[in-house]
C-alpha cells in the first residue's frame, strides 16, 4: 500500500478538477489530434482520477496504461475506466501496471507512449526521476498537473501562519520514497530539465480555493497541516495547538478558507 487513501483522493477530487488548467488542456487535445490511436501512460495512477479527467476532453481512440505501486488504487481504476469514453464516446482500453517507480528501469512503461501525464505526483519526485521521463519521454507530450508549488494561504490570517506554512512547506520537500524531493520546486525545476531535453514548456497556475462548502476537506486538509507541521518539530508544541485550536474552531464557525497553491505543466516536443 502507497499511503494514499482512497477517501482522500476521492475527497480531493472535486477540488482538482476544478483547479486544473482548462487552457493547458485545450493546448495538449490539439496537439494530439489527427493521431489514429493515442498511447496514454498515467504515473502514480491512483483511483483514476486524472484519466476521469483527461479521458473525456481527449480525442480517441485512447489505450491507457495505470501505473502505480498500490494494487487496491489501480484495482479501482481500473473498474472506474469501464464507464468512461473519449470525447467522441468511444470507449477507453485500459490496462493497470504495478510497478515502483523509485526503481531503476521504471522508464519502460513510457515505451511508444504519446501522452505522459501525472497528477499530484511530480512534487513526491526526484530530480533524478524528471531526468530519466525527459529522455525516455522524447516525442511525447507530458502533462503534469497539480503540482504543489508552496504557495498557501488561510483565511482570516493569523498572527502564526507563515511560520506554520514555513515547517509545512519543509515537510512538502522532504523525501517522498523517491529519494530528495523535489517538493516546492518541482514545476520550475522540471520545466527548466525539460527545456533542456528539447521540449516547449508552459505552466499555469491550478490552486485550491477550499471553503465552507468543502467541510470535509477543509477539516482533512488542516488536519494534514498540523500533522505533518507536528512531525517537523519545527513550531513549539504549545504554539502549533494553539494555532490549530483556532483554525479548528473557525472550520467549525464556517469562517476559515484554504488556499493551496498548484502549477500544471503542458511539455510538447519541439
Ligand atoms: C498524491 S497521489 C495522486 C493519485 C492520483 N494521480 C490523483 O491525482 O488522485 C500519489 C500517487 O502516487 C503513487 N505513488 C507514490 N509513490 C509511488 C512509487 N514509488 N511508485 C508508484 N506509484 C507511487 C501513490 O500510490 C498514489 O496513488
Amino acid at each position: 500500500m502507497s499511503g494514499f487513501s482512497t477517501s482522500w483522493l476521492a475527497l480531493r477530487e472535486p477540488a482538482d478538477r476544478a483547479a486544473r488548467d482548462a487552457g493547458l488542456i485545450a493546448r495538449l487535445t490539439e496537439a494530439l489530434s489527427g493521431r489514429k490511436r493515442l498511447a496514454i501512460v498515467d504515473l502514480g495512477t491512483g483511483s483514476g482520477s486524472n484519466m476521469w479527467a483527461l479521458a473525456p476532453l481527449l480525442p480517441g481512440p485512447q489505450s491507457w496504461l495505470l501505473v502505480d505501486n498500490d494494487p487496491a488504487l489501480l484495482e479501482q481504476a481500473q473498474d472506474s475506466s469501464r464507464t468512461l469514453t473519449d470525447r467522441d464516446g468511444r470507449p477507453l482500453v485500459a490496462r493497470t501496471m504495478l510497478r515502483d517507480l523509485a526503481q531503476p528501469g521504471w522508464e519502460d512503461v513510457l515505451a511508444r507512449a504519446d501522452l505522459v501525464t501525472m497528477s499530484a505526483l511530480l512534487d513526491l519526485v526526484s530530480a533524478d526521476f524528471v531526468a530519466t521521463l525527459a529522455r525516455a519521454a522524447k516525442g511525447a507530450a507530458i502533462h503534469a498537473t497539480l503540482t504543489v508549488d508552496g504557495r498557501m494561504a488561510c483565511l482570516p490570517e493569523d498572527s502564526l501562519d507563515e511560520a506554520v506554512f514555513a515547517a509545512f512547506r519543509h515537510h512538502m520537500d522532504g523525501d517522498k520514497g523517491f529519494g530528495p524531493s523535489l517538493g516546492t520546486r518541482a514545476g520550475e525545476m522540471a520545466a527548466s530539465q525539460l527545456e533542456a531535453e528539447g521540449f516547449r514548456v508552459e505552466r499555469a497556475p491550478a490552486d485550491w480555493h477550499v471553503g465552507p462548502d468543502q467541510p470535509s476537506l477543509l477539516v482533512a486538509l488542516l488536519d494534514g497541516w498540523i500533522e505533518a507541521v507536528r512531525e517537523t518539530g519545527r513550531l513549539p508544541e504549545a504554539e502549533l495547538s494553539r494555532w490549530a485550536a483556532r483554525r479548528r474552531a473557525e472550520a467549525e464557525a464556517g469562517s476559515l478558507e484554504l488556499r493551496v497553491g498548484h502549477v500544471d505543466l503542458l511539455a510538447l516536443p519541439l
